[in-house]
């Protein structure tokens, strides 16, 4: 008989390709020192700007019909015909409130160089890192792809290390998610774990296969056994013992295909990113790192493919899970709130100080919000108002909706303990949310956040592709003063 957790072949377990040393030097080499020669960068945000723009310059603009809108670029030609300058509209002198990431426009827009903004910026930090992120390219199987680089000088004021940690930790959430299932199963989400661990001196633990039964982490293995890439539970610690506990649980599903509930063509096509809650949770745990936040750090990943197969689990099942509940599963589709149910009572288990879930959870998130702002849920309302300020001024937005406790109805169950699902067609993000709360007792404030994982059209600082939605809201919540 088949060893139903058989791990692919050497050869087919291709190297992760994306190792976090590489990224940060990429990223080093696009933030240049000050004092370096290059292209000024005229932040325009009205037309009485505009008119402070020297006459021949001016001319240009009016030549070309040029309106300072925000993120619109113009390339003013100098006498040899180069470049002598760029302007670009902010739209308005409160750019730095509206669209903090509107910088991230620029590198699309310019050619291939050395650039720095001239006059005074509202974040320097912010100006410099929608930059970076703008300059983002998923180029891991482009034949082709020696696109010249775009650079920036650091600006004045600007905090050199801050910036380098949070473009790590999107472009590493981002890569995550943008690799396709075939070369991101649970075996290599876990080896880029590793590799985040080992970068950092944390420590971390992995559970695989059939030791999640052993070890009591039965919905984990019920939803992952039907695939031959084993599923398995990444536990990462980091910090000082006595700081305070911060306890992040991201979903990694490598992919979804819904299992015997199986999505639809056109609903599964995109289902390599339901592993965004683990990206944004390592995405997060770099920035955390790399700036030595005065936390304790841990991130706990359940990782799995929802497959299909004859062991596959089913519809009506009764599962029994880690703190004793047993769960009528509903739909074999809504598994991630399955395997982070485990990891939640996992973590709970030491009585965190904060406890924050990331999950590509719901598809209903997306039809309350859109794809850009996810429902952050949390039993604390200091909290949560903190991380609401935090999420807006660094342009990673949430929208706080309500674990709604008279909902708590709908997963009644005539079986079990409770169903997973509610079955009927209302409140499908703050149902999954309920359902996750259920598995948090004794953490002192716990946090959900039902991301998309995905930028669908493109936006300043934000090509299309994988994105880990939270990670720099959370970071900015942790470290920054602004909301002390
Ligand atoms: N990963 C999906 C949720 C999802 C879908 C996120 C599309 C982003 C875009 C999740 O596992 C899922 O399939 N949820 C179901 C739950 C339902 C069966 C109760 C959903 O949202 O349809
Ligand atoms: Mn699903
Ligand atoms: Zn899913």
């Amino acid at each position: 008989m088949r060893d139903p957790f058989k791990t692919q072949p050497e050869f087919f377990m291709s190297p992760h390709a994306m190792p976090l040393e590489t990224t940060r030097h990429h990223l080093e080499d696009l933030l240049l020192a000050p004092g370096t020669g290059a292209t000024p960068i005229q932040l325009v945000g009205s037309d009485e700007d505009l008119a402070a723009v020297p006459g021949r310059e001016r001319r240009w603009v009016e030549a070309r019909g040029w309106k300072p809108t925000a993120g619109a670029v113009l390339l003013v030609p100098d006498e040899a015909g180069g470049i002598a300058k760029v302007l670009f509209g902010t739209g308005g002198a409160d750019w730095g409130q509206q669209t903090p990431m509107l910088t991230g426009a620029l590198p699309g827009a310019i050619p291939a160089g050395d650039y720095e903004f001239s006059g005074a910026l509202p974040d320097p930090d912010l100006a410099a890192l929608g930059f970076l992120n703008g300059c983002y390219r998923f180029n891991r199987y482009k034949s082709s792809a020696n696109e010249e680089a775009k650079c920036i000088v650091l600006p004045e004021g600007a905090d050199r290390d801050r910036i380098l940690a949070m473009a790590e930790g999107v472009y590493l959430g981002r890569n995550l998610i943008n690799t396709p299932a075939n070369d991101l199963g649970p075996a290599e989400l876990e080896a880029v774990a590793r590799d985040v661990a080992n970068t950092f001196g944390a420590t971390i633990k992995v559970t695989e296969g059939t030791s999640l039964l052993s070890d009591n982490f039965p919905l984990i293995h019920a939803v992952g056994r039907a695939s031959d890439r084993a599923p398995r539970l990444i536990d990462m610690h980091w910090g000082a013992e006595s700081a305070p506990k911060v306890t992040i649980v991201g979903k990694g599903i490598c992919f979804d295909t819904g299992g015997l509930n199986l999505k639809p063509g056109n609903a599964m096509s995109l289902m390599k990113k339901d592993m965004g809650g683990a990206a944004a949770a390592l995405a997060f745990a770099v920035m955390a790192m790399r700036t030595k936040l005065p936390i304790r750090l841990r991130v706990i990943v359940p990782a799995a493919d929802n497959s299909v197969a004859g062991n596959a689990f089913r519809p009506g099942d009764v599962l029994p899970s880690r703190n004793g509940m047993t769960v009528e599963i509903g739909n074999t589709d809504a598994e991630g709130r399955l395997v982070l149910a485990d990891a939640l009572s996992l973590a709970d288990e030491e009585q965190p100080d904060y406890l924050v879930t990331f999950a590509t959870l719901t598809g209903a998130a997306r039809v309350a919000l859109g794809p850009d702002l996810p429902p952050f849920y949390a039993t604390d309302d200091d909290f949560a108002d903190a991380m609401l300020k935090a999420a807006h001024a660094v342009g990673d937005p949430v929208w706080r909706m309500p674990f709604w406790a008279p909902y708590d109805k709908l997963l009644k169950s005539s079986i079990a303990d409770v169903n997973h699902i509610s079955d009927g067609p209302f409140a499908g993000s703050v149902t999954a949310a309920l359902f996750l709360k259920r598995f948090v007792k004794k953490a002192a404030r716990y946090a959900h956040l039902d991301i998309y994982g995905w930028v669908p059209r493109e936006q300043p600082g934000k090509p299309r592709g994988g994105e880990p939605n939270g990670a720099r809201a959370l970071f900015e919540y942790f470290s920054g003063d602004r909301n002390a």
